[in-house]
C-alpha cells in the first residue's frame, strides 16, 4: 500500500536517480563539447569548431529535456557540478575519438537507464526516453562518419584542411 501511495512523484528513487545522473552526463557532455569547439578553433580547423559549438548546444537541450521531466514527475532535479573537463587534445583526430567515446558511453546510459524502467515497468518513462534512443542513433552515426572522415581523406598534405571542411557536411537523415 506504501508503494502505491506515492503521492509525491510519478518515478521511483531510483529511478530518480539514473535520471539525475544522466542529467549531468549530459552536462558533462556539453561542457566537453565546448572544450572541444575551444581546441578546434585555435587550432584553426572553423568548421570543426563551429560542429562542436552545436553539439555543446544540443547537450544543453538534452540536459534541460531530462531535468524537466523529473521537475515534471515531482522529484527533485539536480544541477550538476561538473569537474575533470578535458581542455586538451593530442591531435586533431583525438577530438573526434572522444567525441564518438562520449556518445557510445551516452547510448549505454541511457540504455542502463530504460532497462531499470523496464524492470519497474515504468511505462511513462519509457515512453519519454524513446525520444532520447532515436536521437542517439543520429548522435553516433555523426561521431562515426566524421571520425572516419580521417581515414577516407587522410590527414596528409591538405588533408585536415579538407577534412574539416567536410565535417561541416555529416547530417543523418533517419527516413533516407
Ligand atoms: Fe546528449
Ligand atoms: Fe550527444
Amino acid at each position: 500500500m506504501k508503494d502505491l501511495l506515492r503521492l509525491r512523484t510519478l518515478i521511483s528513487t531510483e529511478v530518480e536517480s539514473l535520471l539525475n545522473k544522466q542529467i549531468k552526463m549530459e552536462s558533462y557532455n556539453s561542457a566537453a563539447y565546448l572544450a572541444m569547439a575551444s581546441w578546434c578553433d585555435r587550432n584553426g580547423y572553423d568548421y570543426s569548431a563551429g560542429h562542436f559549438y552545436k553539439q555543446a548546444e544540443d547537450e544543453r537541450a538534452h540536459m534541460l529535456r531530462f531535468f524537466k521531466y523529473v521537475c515534471d514527475m515531482g522529484g527533485t532535479a539536480i544541477s550538476p557540478s561538473l569537474d575533470n573537463i578535458p581542455q586538451e587534445f593530442n591531435s586533431f583526430r583525438e577530438v573526434f575519438e572522444m567525441a564518438l567515446e562520449l556518445e557510445v558511453k551516452t547510448t549505454q546510459s541511457i540504455n542502463v537507464l530504460a532497462d531499470k524502467c523496464f524492470k519497474e515497468k515504468d511505462h511513462v518513462t519509457i515512453e519519454f526516453l524513446n525520444w532520447f534512443h532515436k536521437e542517439q542513433r543520429e548522435e553516433e552515426y555523426v561521431a562515426r562518419r566524421c571520425l572516419e572522415l580521417f581515414d577516407v581523406i587522410g590527414e596528409e598534405g591538405t588533408g585536415r584542411w579538407e577534412i574539416d571542411k567536410a565535417v561541416a557536411q555529416v547530417t543523418y537523415d533517419s527516413e533516407g
